[in-house]
């Protein structure tokens, strides 16, 4: 599996393609601003862009999805249901994904990890050995818990999980804050907030984060 990222946009939102080499099946997470680029990065690979995998529904993930839908209704688009109520209007091929499934995209294999806390529908997508973080995990920081439906003890149990990836994991995070991506391996050396999480220091975490 290929993986490009993109930073597109006024927030240093990054969003990210990944595509199978062998049969050219690609997929797009939080398409967001400037979707044209992705479109000319798409077309000049010659790829087939099999679905929209949302990391979670805040409008600077999002707002390129009716660019793509618009020119192909039936693509399909992932995001977690709890997400569902932030969208101001729903795909025609709105999916649900949940904790532990396996999107299947043409050739290309994601994992979901449902990681709440910053909003309650927050997922991360496992491929290949990268793990897209959305705004749950940036490098050395955490996602906002002081937004509408933000939930600072889901955030806890997220890392919680989050600690427990191997280290060789790719990091690659929904902004570009303190950097572009990492490893879980540096990550729980250097990010305070998953550190504390691995260590099971609950009442820490929690004073850090509000
Ligand atoms: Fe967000």
């Amino acid at each position: 599996m290929r993986t490009r990222q993109f930073k597109l946009g006024p927030m240093g939102n990054l969003s990210y393609l990944l595509w199978d080499e062998s049969t050219a099946s690609a997929a797009i997470i939080d398409p967001a601003w400037e979707p044209e680029k992705l479109a000319e990065y798409i077309s000049a690979k010659s790829l087939r862009l099999e679905c929209l995998l949302l990391t979670h529904a805040h409008p600077d993930h999002v707002n390129g999805v009716p660019f793509f839908t618009a020119a192909n209704p039936l693509l399909p688009v992932y995001l977690h249901e709890a997400d569902y109520f932030m969208l101001k209007e729903r795909p025609g091929a709105l999916k649900p994904v949940q904790d532990g499934g396996q999107i299947e995209a043409g050739a290309l294999k994601i994992r979901v990890m449902h990681t709440p806390g910053h909003t309650p529908g927050s997922v991360c997508y496992r491929a290949g050995g990268a793990v897209f973080t959305g705004d749950t995990l940036f490098v050395g920081e955490c996602g906002r818990v002081d937004l509408p439906g933000s939930d600072p003890e889901a955030l806890y149990e997220s890392f919680v999980k989050l600690a427990a990836i191997p280290d060789g994991a790719a990091v690659y995070p929904g902004h570009s804050y303190n950097g572009d991506a990492s490893t879980f391996g540096a990550q729980k050396r250097e990010n305070r907030y998953l550190k504390l999480a691995r260590e099971g220091l609950r009442e820490d975490f929690l004073a850090a984060v509000l």
